[in-house]
């Protein structure tokens, strides 16, 4: 049994939690909660589950202290001191932000800063989600079966306005009039004031990890974004996207070898089907859907929805919210037996074993 700590009870927080206590493997031995509404608040109530006896508290030392083999951290900032308190303890890290590549976005000094905490405490630590993470993890494991290749592109295309953060969204521009976004300057793109877990560029940190797994340098990372506007007023949980506003963005960073664009990682993200241009295709307007291109010998070409499946319970107001949402936090809870098992350091989908959903199967 892996005794865990739940660090933040967000979107993909109250996922990772929900699954921590339901799953036969781990245990939650406690919850770290930023909100001061959820301090007090036991961890099953906090995720439509039963009570479990562990109530979420805001106290950083005492969790710091406590015994516990990994943490499941999914703020949507994370205190970088805190993060290197904690693997110094001992304790392992799995993350929903970052931690995709050890050359990531963060700066090298703090990288440094992270494997030498690693180091100290004999800990390792990780990150994933569905994009960036999962779709890296296929689109690495379907070049296996080529003899070469030129490029390897994966899509995103996801329907966002069941996705309840009002914040990020406005950080990229969306309900502005396309002039005044371009006037506020709001991109998703790169952005060296910008807080790291909404910077575009922690994608860029998968295409290096697909050109790692790939045995080749990237010479330039490039960064594209497109608009989409509203042809009618959209509603979405927190606000209406009016007609003439920004209510669709995709947007995409691409590995280059001189001049050659050979890995592109891009998200469609939409808040209703009425746009323009609309470049949603037909399969996404029912599920998340996932979209992988290997051009060479041979080509591959792999889409993957994830929608409500049979096991689908609407009694659970998580799950009745948006299967991505648990196809986001599932690969951060099942990597967590390896993570705790793995040699110090930031470890990736290329040194980690082949992860499943063990002992999930429902029979
Ligand atoms: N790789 C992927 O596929 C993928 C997909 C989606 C999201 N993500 C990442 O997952 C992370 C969480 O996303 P989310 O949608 O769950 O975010 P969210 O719901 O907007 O926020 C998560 C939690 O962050 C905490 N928080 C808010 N402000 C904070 C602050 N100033 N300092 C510290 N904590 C703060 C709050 O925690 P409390 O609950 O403790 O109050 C909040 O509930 C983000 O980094 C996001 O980029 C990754």
């Amino acid at each position: 049994m892996y005794k865990i700590i739940q660090w933040s009870t967000g979107n993909i927080g109250r996922q990772t939690l929900a699954a921590i206590i339901d799953h036969p493997d781990l245990e939650v031995a406690g919850v770290y909660a930023f909100g001061s509404d959820k301090v007090g608040l036991d961890a099953g109530e906090l995720c439509h589950r039963p009570r479990v006896g562990i109530e979420a508290t805001g106290d950083v030392d005492a969790l710091v202290e406590m015994e516990a083999d990994c943490v499941c951290l999914t703020p949507v900032f994370y205190d970088e001191d805190i993060l290197v308190r904690l693997l110094r303890s001992g304790k392992n890290v799995v993350a929903s932000g970052g931690f995709i590549h050890p050359e990531g976005v963060q700066s090298e000094e703090f990288m440094e800063r992270i494997e030498a905490a690693c180091k100290e405490g004999d800990s390792s630590i990780f990150g994933s989600g569905v994009n960036p993470g999962f779709i890296n993890a296929i689109s690495i494991l379907l070049t296996h079966a080529c003899r070469q290749i030129e490029s390897v592109t994966w899509d995103e295309f996801s329907y966002a306005g069941l996705y309840n953060s009002p914040e990020s969204w406005s950080y990229m521009g969306l309900g502005l009039t396309p002039k005044e976004r371009e006037k506020r300057g709001a991109s998703a793109l790169p952005d060296p004031d910008a807080p790291n877990s909404l910077d575009f560029s922690v994608f860029s940190e998968a295409v290096k990890l697909t050109a790692d797994a790939l045995g080749f340098e990237v010479d330039e990372y490039r960064y594209g974004e497109e608009i989409a506007v509203a042809t009618k007023p959209i509603e979405v949980a927190w606000t209406t996207y009016e007609t003439g506003t920004v209510a669709g963005l995709r947007h995409w960073v691409t590995g280059y070898v001189g001049d050659k664009p050979v890995l592109t990682g891009r998200v469609n993200w939409y808040m209703g089907l009425d746009l323009e241009p609309n470049w949603i295709p037909e399969r996404s307007t029912r599920e998340y859907l996932g979209r992988i291109a290997i051009e060479g010998e041979p080509s591959i070409h792999c889409d993957f929805g994830i929608g409500r499946g049979r096991l689908h319970d609407p009694q659970l107001v998580e799950n009745a919210i948006d299967p991505a949402l648990v196809a986001t936090a599932m690969p951060v809870v099942n990597a967590i037996p390896a993570v705790c098992e793995a040699k110090p350091g930031i470890r990736t989908y290329l040194d980690l074993p082949m992860m499943a959903a063990k002992h999930l199967v429902k029979i």
